[in-house]
């Protein structure tokens, strides 16, 4: 396998990198470097078979020449932005990286027959559900900018398949966490605000509902997919930990033994009450279980926030509330 994978010096794409390295032949690492991105993210990765170019996926012309240089197989795409406060401040850059540089990755796979793309979405484009869960069948409704971009570009990925029959699947995930998140999301600014005996910010009463999904399986199951995946399939791949925001905070507070209080500051406009996603395809059909229980994935995601000093970045600089 000849492995493009864009904005893999993010969050989840470098947890997938580090996962997958020994699994392939070649490995391309196509990242802009914006705000979220960090070369840290990747330091243990030293394989000779292991390169990195930094560059916007919306530059076809550079697609075009990484194609001829490297011949790649397969693309996993996660480069996106990707925090919905930043979306309802600013949805232009949303636009440009999720929708046209997505449509400039099905660009280079339509043009060179055989190759496969996986398109890494969210739970966030079902909307969202009082009761109940959203499955693969469930209508797109999505409440922010940040989402209607990731539909966009899941439609847009989903025409090209029936029009062009090119070789796609999609996934949606619900909240990531573990090491290596920019602390603008809720967990690891909780941890860092914590760290430092700061207020905790939570948005309107904290009673939304959140389900999370620790990173190293979200790894595991995008290459599953990759692996048996059936060409133009949605897999919806659930956490199955759903808890209310409040008491996540609580828990991380507890298990931080922190004086740290919790601060409820005004809602943000648009935001969904939970999101819930079956997630039964990915287990029944490609045999995929997640690994980490919400109370263990968080004991490691604390130990690693708290131990490596280097990568807990300054809270400060980064919006108040965080969750998406
Ligand atoms: N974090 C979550 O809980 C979550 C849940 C479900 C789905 N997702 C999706 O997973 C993917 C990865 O999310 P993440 O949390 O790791 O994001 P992240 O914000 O940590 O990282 C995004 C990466 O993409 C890069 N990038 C941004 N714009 C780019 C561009 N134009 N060209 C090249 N690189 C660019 C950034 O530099 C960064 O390295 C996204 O598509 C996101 O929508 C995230």
């Amino acid at each position: 396998m000849k492995l493009l994978v864009t904005g893999g010096a993010g969050f989840m794409g470098s947890s997938f990198i580090r996962n997958v390295i020994d699994r392939v032949d070649l490995l391309v690492n196509l990242d802009a470097l914006t705000y979220a991105g960090n070369l840290d993210n990747l330091k243990e990765v030293r394989a000779s078979h292991y390169h990195f170019v930094e560059g916007d996926i919306c530059d076809e012309p550079l697609l075009a020449r990484l194609q001829v240089e490297y011949g790649f197989t397969h693309i996993v795409h996660f480069a996106a932005e990707t925090h919905v406060d930043r979306s309802i401040t600013g949805p232009k850059r949303f636009l440009e990286t999720n929708v046209m540089g997505t449509y400039a990755l099905l660009e280079l796979v339509r043009a060179n027959p055989g190759m496969k793309m996986h398109l890494i979405s969210t739970d966030e484009v079902y909307g969202s559900v009082d009761e109940g869960f959203f499955t693969e069948e469930t209508p797109y409704a999505p409440s922010s900018p940040y989402s209607a971009s990731k539909a966009a570009a899941d439609h847009l990925t989903l025409a090209y398949a029936k029009t062009y029959g090119i070789d796609v699947t999609i996934s949606h995930a619900s909240n990531n966490y573990g090491p290596c998140q920019y602390p603008e999301k809720l967990i690891p600014l909780m941890i860092s605000k914590c760290a430092a005996g700061e207020p905790l910010p939570v948005y309107g009463d904290g009673t939304n509902v959140r389900d999370w999904l620790y990173v190293d399986d979200h790894s595991e199951a995008v290459w599953r997919i990759l692996e048996r995946g059936v060409s133009g399939e949605v897999y919806d791949i659930s956490g199955r930990e759903e808890v209310r925001n409040i008491d996540l905070v609580r828990e991380i507070i507890r298990l931080m033994g922190s004086n740290s209080e919790i601060v409820f500051v005004k809602d943000r406009p648009g935001h969904d009450f939970r999101y819930a996603m079956r997630g039964e395809k990915m287990e029944k059909e490609l045999g995929w279980k997640r690994r980490y229980s919400l109370q263990l994935g968080l004991e490691r995601t604390i130990d690693w926030y708290v131990n490596e000093k280097n990568c807990l970045r300054d809270s400060r600089s980064t919006s108040v509330n965080a969750f998406s």
